[in-house]
């Protein structure tokens, strides 16, 4: 059976391949542009995946919302969403260096935020689900497929099974 974490990992190593790809770019702005258009919709449907089906599972389980521990990783997601954004406009900018610093502290936030998720985040959506993971799974999934067809965790959850 799959878990919700085993699930989302899958999303955690096909963002972090991408962002190596759109960083190893920087320099040839075509192709920057391109990688970088890639991984941040795949980090942004990871994100949607975490924002509307498992934190507010969570908090409707163990009523924990403000000051707890979806709360923070939301607030992470907006860091995140704005350092995309720099990367996008430094690319656009052909601005190697400011690139390159967005990059640096994209994939530091990226490092902490994922271990984070990782070691407590979904194990207490997993418990919090009891036997609801299944139905949040096929959520989960259901965003992957209203995208771009990008279906990274699947992809990555059937490379690594
Ligand atoms: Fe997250
Ligand atoms: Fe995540």
């Amino acid at each position: 059976m799959t878990t919700i974490g085993d699930f989302m990992l899958g999303g955690h190593a096909a963002c972090d391949d991408l962002f190596a790809q759109a960083e190893n770019a920087a320099g040839d702005w075509p192709r920057a542009e391109g990688a970088l258009g890639v991984f941040r919709d795949t980090l942004l449907e990871h994100i949607a995946m975490e924002e509307e089906v498992l934190f507010p599972a969570f908090e409707d389980e163990s009523g924990a919302a403000q000051g707890g521990p979806s709360e923070t990783m939301r607030a992470e997601h907006q860091q995140m969403r704005a350092l995309l954004e720099q990367m996008a406009d430094a690319a656009r900018a052909h601005d190697e260096r400011r690139y390159l610093g967005a990059a640096d502290t994209l994939l530091m936030l990226m490092q902490q935020h994922n271990m984070k998720e990782e070691s407590m985040m979904y194990p207490m959506i997993e418990a919090a689900a009891g036997t609801r993971a299944d139905e949040l799974i096929a959520q989960c999934r259901a965003i992957e497929l209203r995208s771009a067809g990008t279906c990274t965790c699947s992809r990555h959850g059937a490379a690594t099974a």
